[in-house]
């Protein structure tokens, strides 16, 4: 039986900062950050969008009455997360509406959340093929004003089904993983941005992609001609790129090419949102679904994730027949062409912005977010959500 992503969605929120002029106000020359960086445009949560909101707002654009009757299963990959007890997957379960009959888990490695839960998703399907499992990864990446990382920040949110006879990817045995304890980027309890070791986490993302890609290789007697794509994590769009080039030689120059091109179609969406963390390397595949021309159904197609800390995985997925029509290019490109540009100012004053925490209430502008499902407050240590499709005289 096949089991694979049948439908993905996506969210990102409706502010962006231009990074050329961020890195004019930060005195640094646009090449890097265009180039050497490779981010256009990154992505701004206003204080009525959280990890949750995104992840449920993605959901939002996919769901049918069948999958909801169907789901059975909702797991959250975050590094955002709302609670420390709490799953924010149960908050998404009530504003999506989705029957009682579910399990809900939140799931924590760094960016690689979203790879655990789909490849549980596949354990969970296998024993019960009529489910479908939502997988979530949201996540609003900080580093801090004036870090080396601020370039690498974002926010956003990518939402897959994941069933039986998939109508985009099924994905094939055997995926290979590798796991070490090293502090290449880590978030402690007490603080709201991540702290970074920068030029290790890039030398520890190459290595790992190396390891993985070369027990896969061994396990499977696969080259890099039997793929027609890479998808790679992307915490920035020059970093997949790094990895992909130190295996290239691998292959003859058709090889290259292909790959080559496939990979800045896979970098499309990411340069104009920047880092969601989990969700940032099935943005990369869903870039590259949406924005190709040429790649048909049966074409393999491979992923790398990777989560500091560190867990590495790398497998693959063979396209099905008509995913194309699974998909929603135009509806993205009007999320993303509708979004209004911030200052850098406004986006410093955002970004300072923080929410109460010695538990006293706040309500928040939810009519300054045209997002439907929002953050409206919080009231008793309880954080307010709303879904404004379901508020009552709208
Ligand atoms: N035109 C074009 N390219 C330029 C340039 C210019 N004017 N100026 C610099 N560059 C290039 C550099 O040569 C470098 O390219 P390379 O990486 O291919 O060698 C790139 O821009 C970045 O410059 P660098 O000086 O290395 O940047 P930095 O020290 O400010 O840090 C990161 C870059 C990625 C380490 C930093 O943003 C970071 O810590 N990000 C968060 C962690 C992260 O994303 N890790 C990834 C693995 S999870």
């Amino acid at each position: 039986m096949q089991i694979g992503i049948d439908k993905i969605g996506f969210y990102t929120p409706h502010l962006y900062v231009d990074m050329e002029k961020l890195a004019l106000a930060r005195n640094e020359d646009p090449g890097k950050f265009l180039i050497g960086i490779g981010q256009e445009k990154m992505a701004v949560a206003p204080v009525t969008q959280d990890a949750v909101t995104l992840a449920a707002n993605a959901a939002l654009e996919i769901l049918t009455d069948e999958d909801k009757e169907k789901i059975d299963f909702v797991i959250f990959g975050t590094e955002s997360g709302v609670d420390h007890s709490k799953a924010a997957a149960i908050y998404v379960h009530r504003l999506l509406g989705l029957k009682p009959e579910v399990r809900a888990v939140e799931v924590k490695e760094a960016c690689f959340g979203a790879t655990a839960g789909l490849q549980m998703a596949r354990g969970h399907i296998a024993l019960h093929p009529e489910s479908k499992v939502l997988v979530l990864g949201s996540d609003i990446s900080r580093y801090g004003l004036n870090t080396s990382g601020e370039v690498t920040q974002g926010a956003g949110a990518v939402a897959m089904v994941v069933s039986a006879h998939p109508k985009i990817l099924a994905i094939e045995e055997p995926s290979v993983y590798h796991t070490e304890d090293i502090m290449d980027f880590w978030r402690p309890v007490y603080s709201d941005s991540a702290y970074v070791d920068g030029k290790f986490s890039n030398e520890k993302y190459i290595s790992f992609f190396q390891n993985v890609w070369k027990q896969y290789r061994e396990k499977t007697g696969f080259t890099l001609s039997d793929f027609k794509a890479i998808c790679f994590h992307m915490p920035y769009t020059k970093m997949g790129l790094k990895a992909l080039r130190t295996v290239l030689d691998e292959t003859d120059e058709d090889g290259r090419e292909r790959l080559l091109a496939h990979y800045e179609t896979s970098k499309s969406y990411n340069k104009i949102v920047g880092n969601i963390y989990t969700g940032a390397l099935y943005l990369s595949l869903l870039s590259l679904l949406e924005q190709n021309t040429n790649i048909e159904a049966g074409a393999r197609i491979g992923l790398y994730s990777y989560g500091s800390g560190a867990v590495g995985e790398f497998f693959s997925g063979i396209l099905q027949p008509g995913y194309r029509k699974a998909l929603q290019p135009a509806r993205h490109q009007q999320m993303l062409e509708a979004r209004k540009e911030i200052s850098v100012a406004e986006y410093e004053a955002i970004f300072t912005t923080s929410l109460p925490n010695d538990g006293s209430a706040v309500t928040l502008p939810v009519n300054e977010d045209p997002a439907t499902v929002c953050l409206a407050g919080i009231e008793g240590h309880k954080r307010q959500y709303v879904n404004k499709n379901n508020r009552v005289g709208g």
